[in-house]
C-alpha cells in the first residue's frame, strides 16, 4: 500500500519586508538582491507570533478542507528548525491547539531538507497500516534566528510553512520514491553556533552573536548546485524517466540560481519547475508545502502526473522525492 497526499494547506505571516525595506536596514539594493537570489519580497511573523501558530493555522486548514474531526488525526510530523521551544515539541503544541487528542507525534530537524525527510516518515508510517490520518508540516520562523545587520544573511530568509494531509492510497498513485542523504562534515558551514547543550545560551554567546545563522554563502551554493541537480537526476534514472515525463519539478526555493542549475541537469522545461522565491525568499522547512499548496490551488496537478521534489540544507542534508498524484 502506498501513502497520498489528500490535501495541502499553507500560511505566510502577514508582515511583509521588501528588498526596499532592507536597503534602509543593510548595506543592500533591490538589484543586488534580485540578480543574486531571484527573491524581492518575504514574509515574517507578528509580535508573539511563533512557529507552533503557524503550523495550528496549516492543521486547522487541513481538517477544514478534509472534513475531518481533529480527533481522527492519529499522527503529526513537523519539520522545523526554529521550534518555539527547545524543550516540547512543535508537535506537541499543534496537537494541544487543535485537539487532536488521539495523535502523536514529533519534530524532525534537517533544516531545508526537512520537509522531505517528514514526508518520508510520514509515508512510511502510512505504508505500515498503523497510521490513517497524517499531518506532516514544514514550517520555520527563520527571523527568530536572523541578524537584520548582517547583509549575508537577512535578505535570504523568510517565515511560513505549509503542509500536507497524508492517508492510504487506494490505488497505485502515493509516494513512489525517495531518496535521502545527510553529511555532517558541512555542518560548520551553516549552523546556529549556541543554544544547544555545546554553547547554552550565555550573556557571552549573546554579545558574540552565537544565536543567528552562521553562513558560509559560496560553499553551500557550491555543494546545493551539486547535490540538489544530482540527487533529482538519481530519482530519475532509477525510476527509467526523463524530464518529459515529469508535470511539475518543486525544489527548494533557495536561490534562483540553484533551482535553475538542477532543472537543467534534469532537461526541465521552465514551465514545469515551480518557482515563489520572489514572493516569499528561503522559509527553510517550509518552503516545498507552500510551494506544493500553490500548485495545488492553480490546478498544476491532475490525477497520475508525476511530480519531483527536491531539497537541500544544513546539516548538510539533501534528498529528492517522486510523487504521482493520487486523487482526493
Ligand atoms: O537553504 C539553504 C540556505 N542557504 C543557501 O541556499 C545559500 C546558498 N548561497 C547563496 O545563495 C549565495 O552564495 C548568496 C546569495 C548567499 C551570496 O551570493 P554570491 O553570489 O555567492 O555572493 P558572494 O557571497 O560571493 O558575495 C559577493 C559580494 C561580496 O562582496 P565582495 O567581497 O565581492 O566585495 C559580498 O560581501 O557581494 C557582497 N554581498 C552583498 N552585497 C549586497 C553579500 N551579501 C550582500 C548583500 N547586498 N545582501
Amino acid at each position: 500500500m502506498k501513502a497520498k497526499i489528500s490535501y495541502t494547506a499553507r500560511y505566510l505571516p502577514e508582515r511583509v519586508l521588501s528588498n526596499f525595506d532592507l536597503e534602509k536596514m543593510v548595506d543592500t539594493t533591490d538589484e543586488w538582491i534580485r540578480s543574486r537570489t531571484g527573491i524581492e519580497k518575504r514574509h515574517l511573523v507578528g509580535e508573539g507570533e511563533a512557529t507552533s501558530d503557524m503550523c495550528t493555522m496549516i492543521a486547522k486548514q487541513l481538517l477544514e478542507k478534509s472534513g475531518k474531526a481533529a480527533e481522527e488525526i492519529d499522527l503529526i510530523l513537523i519539520a522545523t528548525s526554529t521550534p518555539d521551544y527547545m524543550v516540547v515539541s512543535t508537535a506537541a503544541l499543534v496537537q494541544d491547539k487543535i485537539g487532536a487528542t488521539n495523535a502523536w507525534g514529533y519534530d524532525i530537524v534537517a533544516a531545508c531538507t526537512g520537509f522531505v525527510y517528514a514526508m518520508e516518515t510520514g509515508s512510511k508510517l502510512v505504508e505500515s497500516g498503523q497510521y490513517k490520518n497524517a499531518m506532516v508540516i514544514g514550517a520555520d520562523t527563520m527571523s527568530s534566528i536572523i541578524d537584520y545587520t548582517d547583509r549575508n544573511t537577512c535578505v535570504i530568509f523568510g517565515d511560513g510553512g505549509g503542509g500536507v494531509l497524508l492517508e492510504p492510497s487506494k490505488d497505485e498513485t502515493g509516494i513512489l520514491d525517495s531518496i535521502l542523504h545527510v553529511d555532517g562534515s558541512g555542518s560548520k558551514y551553516l549552523t546556529v553556533p549556541a543554544g544547544g547543550s555545546l554553547h547554552p545560551a550565555s550573556k557571552d554567546t549573546v554579545e558574540k552573536k552565537m544565536h543567528y545563522v552562521y553562513q558560509d554563502g559560496k560553499t553551500v551554493f557550491k555543494f546545493a548546485v551539486k547535490n540538489m541537480a544530482d540527487v533529482s537526476k538519481r530519482i530519475l534514472d532509477r525510476n527509467q524517466l526523463t524530464g518529459d515525463d515529469i508535470k511539475l519539478f518543486i525544489p527548494h526555493q533557495a536561490n534562483q540560481r540553484i533551482i535553475d542549475a538542477a532543472a537543467k541537469r534534469c532537461g526541465l522545461a521552465d514551465e514545469k519547475v515551480f518557482i515563489n522565491i520572489n514572493r516569499y525568499g528561503n522559509t527553510t522547512a517550509g518552503t516545498i508545502p507552500i510551494a506544493l499548496d500553490e500548485a495545488v490551488e492553480s490546478n498544476r496537478l491532475k490525477k497520475d502526473d508525476i511530480l519531483l521534489l527536491a531539497a537541500f540544507g544544513g546539516g548538510f542534508t539533501w534528498g529528492s522525492m517522486l510523487i504521482q498524484w493520487s486523487n482526493k
